[in-house]
């Protein structure tokens, strides 16, 4: 199950695939989170909030995994319009450690209009020892470069939707990521398989996945989650799937396809939305008259 891990610019390793906590129930999350880990994942994605960080803590114990073998990310979400060092405390606090391996900025909205001031709290942390490694979560290309102008320390990833059918549009994203060290890691990758299934990039993930005779969903996925321990297992074995550069292309032009059939349809929406308002419009318009 060899995922390889990425070297951040910070020096330290990211494991390539994580285990998600959002939307699972707390009376759940730490049996889930504890299989998991069981089943091989070293890598535990939560926030704020998901409201079941003390649940993936206590599930994290309940593996038995030493704490230096396991890489732990939480988010801080503003929750309660709690500061950034107050959350900090309180995410530690509540998943049982002394330091989480990262801590991100969930989404650039809760900075409100100080992303420079935010950032700059979170690079105290790093100094302090309670996160070892700092980024950014749905971060645009003007928020990294809003954040760059006065960072000391710069964000070791941005986490980001990322999948077939938004990859043509995160791409000038993607590629100031790159100029500038960013590693990108991305959630909900699995969104053509689980609510998009029918899309053009079905039938080149299905031909791959027929090729090496795995499931749809080895082929395309990086932070997931599920609490199904068969479906745990493909994950970590879809390590062991290498894709050809032609076949990234071909689900990648699959992905566009898939986007640009999806603003035609937005587009012949919204025309119909506003034949309708136009409609109403004239009717109340008509209305008003009588
Ligand atoms: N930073 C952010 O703003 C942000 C946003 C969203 C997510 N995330 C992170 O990314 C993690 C994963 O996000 P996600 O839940 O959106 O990811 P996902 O990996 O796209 O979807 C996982 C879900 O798909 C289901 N699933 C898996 N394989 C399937 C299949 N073959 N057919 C049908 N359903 C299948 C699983 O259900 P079962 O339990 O039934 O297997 C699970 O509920 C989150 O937990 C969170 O840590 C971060």
């Amino acid at each position: 199950m060899p995922f390889d891990n990425f070297k951040l610019n910070d020096g330290r390793s990211i494991p390539g695939i994580g285990f998600g906590t959002w939307k699972i129930a707390r009376d759940v999350c730490g049996a889930q989170t504890q299989q998991a880990v069981e089943v091989g994942f070293d890598h535990v994605d939560t926030a704020q909030v998901y409201a079941n960080e003390e649940e993936a803590g206590q599930g994290l114990r309940d593996s038995g995994l030493k704490r230096e073998k396991v890489w732990v990310t939480t988010k801080w979400s503003g929750v309660g319009d709690k500061g950034v060092r107050e959350s900090c405390l309180e995410s530690l606090q509540k998943l049982g450690l002394d330091y989480v391996d990262l801590y991100l900025i969930h989404s650039p909205r809760l900075c409100k209009g100080d992303i420079e001031g935010t950032w700059a709290q979170f690079e105290l942390l790093k100094k302090e020892g309670l996160v070892k490694s700092i980024g950014v979560s749905n971060f645009s290309v003007d928020d990294l470069k809003t954040l760059l102008k006065t960072a000391k320390i710069k964000p070791v990833v941005n986490q980001i939707l990322l999948h077939p059918y938004v990859v043509t549009q995160q791409t000038p994203l993607l590629e100031y990521m790159q100029e500038n060290d960013i590693v990108p890691e991305g959630y909900s990758s699995l969104i053509p398989l689980t609510s998009k299934p029918g899309g053009p990039v079905d039938k080149p993930v299905k031909e791959i996945a027929d090729k090496y005779k795995v499931a749809p969903e080895q082929v395309a996925i990086i932070v997931t989650t599920s609490s199904n321990k068969d479906r745990l297992e493909r994950y970590l074995a879809a390590g062991d799937i290498h894709l050809t550069e032609a076949q990234v292309e071909a689900i990648d032009k699959a992905g566009a396809k898939g986007e640009r059939d999806d603003k035609r349809k937005k587009k012949a929406m919204d025309v119909a939305r506003y034949g309708l308002l136009a409609g109403l419009g004239v009717w109340a318009g008509f209305k008003l008259v009588l």
